[in-house]
């Protein structure tokens, strides 16, 4: 048994916030976008990327459209040291991407950092330390005055290095670590008192970047302190307003789409989720959200499975298969209610319409991906799958009364084996049950049946006959009392002619018989002989229909 909560955990404390105002708001265009994925993202890794996956990373980053990236915290490692080096010294860096650093409040450390970034046309110089009182009681062991002066201090170390280096144009970042878990009136006290020593204007904007660092509460409560900073800090004119959700609660997108409602202009995350613990806020998520709104996210992601490779390969982290929008699971359906929906939201879309397929909330082509796998079938799945599945391997569509037979062949198959069965499978399936159903009736060429081995002949149909009376003809001329009581064709995807009959022989029961050939007289004679094979009952009448020999 789990302790008593109540006696262990503490609710999150409510933001007294009067009218808040971000419920009734929308997004109405995407923030500006930070990736991460070389800094945090790489921080939380098993194995740190080396310099030649950061560049690939960075690459695809920046192919993304990615224009603010923060590429790692050169002075705390040499590895990340010598990437932004690279970066820099082999001009890689396109003149619309910004990079940005971190660093803490230490002079050393951020000596070491402008050393790193010494050259670059445009930087963001990322400042940040841990304000929450737990970190000031319990990890630093500092009061109030302390950890401001810090901030304070570090920004005023950073203004000097950049003043002494003109010929690059200096973006400055503060982040109060743990704002999220921070008294509201001290995170805006340390982030004012931050302002007040860099003297940001309005054409010169800085960040504040406000960390989820560990999510905590619910991400109504996190918009309301987002909205709280957003109503009561200092120079907000001159400050671009950030948030950095973690996603300890499973709620970092929510959160990150509340805070832009409440008033952040910038988001910071990771590619898929990737970040410390249960990781940054998803980014891809975070984009195609805006994008199912009909909103630019200004971020590509039209070829998601290739963001996807770099990401693991770079990660050494697989997707989740059910990850929104780029997990292998996310465009499928197995069920078969929703595989039946999906079938005719497809079947009835008309190209350059809104998009509405039900069960689909995006076009699984806008991200690149086939519609190979938007239907797959096991035991959970009904004829739509199945049909689904025949369209695109036979091309065409059989009618709703062989639907229905067919899926109880496909249903036996899956329920024996517990298993998926594949298009191939079904299609190849489909042909022996229809197409080579076997028996003692058989084609022999355009005008000539053989029942039981004896030669039966058929003229071919007049050109005013319809298809219909020929099936009779056909069935009648077998000898076997085989009576035609339904009919149907279709045209292919490759212009053949696909017959469809049902078929009574004796009092047996009407058996479906298929038959796919160019020649429309032959596809329906072949249909024919294919229901009588299937209706098992030829032998029986045979013998009682002295008519044709064995
Ligand atoms: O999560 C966090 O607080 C951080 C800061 C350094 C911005 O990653
Ligand atoms: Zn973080």
């Amino acid at each position: 048994m789990m302790p008593n909560p109540a006696e262990k955990y503490r609710p999150f404390p409510q933001v007294r916030l009067n009218g808040r105002r971000w419920p009734t708001r929308t997004i109405e265009k995407a923030p500006i976008w930070m990736s991460t994925d070389l800094r945090d993202g790489n921080q939380s890794l098993i194995e740190p990327m080396s310099i030649a996956a950061k560049l690939e990373f960075f690459e695809m980053l920046v192919k993304i459209g990615f224009k603010e990236i923060e590429v790692g915290f050169p002075s705390a490692s040499q590895t990340d040291f010598d990437f932004v080096r690279k970066l820099i010294d082999e001009k890689r860096i396109p003149d619309d991407v910004t990079i940005e650093v971190l660093v803490q409040s230490r002079r050393e450390l951020i000596e070491r950092t402008f050393e790193a970034v010494e050259g670059a046309s445009k930087v963001i110089v990322h400042l940040y330390n841990a304000i929450a009182p737990s970190f000031r009681k319990i990890v630093f062991n500092q009061s109030k005055d302390e950890v401001k002066a810090l901030a304070v201090e570090g920004t005023r170390l950073i203004k000097e290095c950049a003043a002494a280096r003109p010929q690059t144009h200096w973006i400055y970042q503060y982040s109060p670590e743990t704002f999220s878990m921070t008294e509201l009136p001290f995170a805006r006290e340390v982030c004012d008192a931050v302002a007040q020593m860099w003297r940001p204007t309005p054409d010169h904007k800085m960040i504040v970047n406000l960390p989820a660092t560990v999510e905590a509460a619910m991400p109504n409560v996190f918009a309301d302190q987002v909205e709280w900073m957003d109503r009561n800090m200092g120079f907000r004119d001159s400050i671009v307003l950030s948030v950095h959700p973690h996603n300890d609660r499973g709620t970092a997108v929510a959160a990150a789409e509340m805070a832009v409602l409440a008033g952040a202009d910038r988001i910071e995350g990771c590619l898929f989720g990737n970040g410390e613990r249960t990781g940054n806020v998803d980014l891809v998520t975070l984009a195609m959200n805006l994008y199912t709104q009909g909103i630019d996210p200004g971020l590509d992601f039209s070829d998601i499975d290739a963001v996807r490779r770099v990401v693991e390969r770079c990660n050494q982290i697989p997707v989740h298969p059910r990850h929104p929008y780029a997990g292998d699971l996310v465009f499928t359906a197995f069920s078969g209610s929703h595989q039946d929906a999906i079938r005719k939201g497809l079947a009835q879309r008309v190209p350059g319409t809104m998009w509405e397929v039900p069960y689909l909330p995006i076009d699984p082509a806008d991200l690149g991906r086939s519609y190979d796998a938007v239907i797959r079938v096991n035991s959970q799945s009904g004829k739509g799958g199945s049909t689904f599945l025949l369209e695109r391997g036979l091309g065409f569509t059989p009618p709703r009364r062989v639907q229905i037979e067919f899926s109880h062949a496909v249903q036996q198959i899956t329920d024996a084996s517990g298993a998926e069965i594949g298009g191939d499978a079904i299609c190849e399936l489909f042909k022996r049950e229809y197409f080579d159903a076997g028996g003692p009736v058989s084609r022999v060429d355009v005008s000539t049946l053989s029942v039981f081995g004896k030669r039966v002949t058929v003229a071919p149909p007049a050109s005013t006959m319809s298809g219909d009376a020929y099936a009779q003809t056909v069935a009648a001329a077998l000898g076997v009392d085989a009576n035609v009581n339904w009919f149907e064709t279709a045209v292919t995807a490759s212009g053949d002619t696909a017959a469809f009959v049902g078929c009574r022989v004796g009092e047996g029961q009407t058996r479906f018989g298929v038959a796919v050939h160019a020649n429309p007289a032959l596809a329906v004679a072949d249909a024919v002989v294919s229901a009588v094979n299937r209706s098992g009952r030829v032998a029986e009448n045979v013998r009682q229909d002295e008519a044709v020999e064995a």
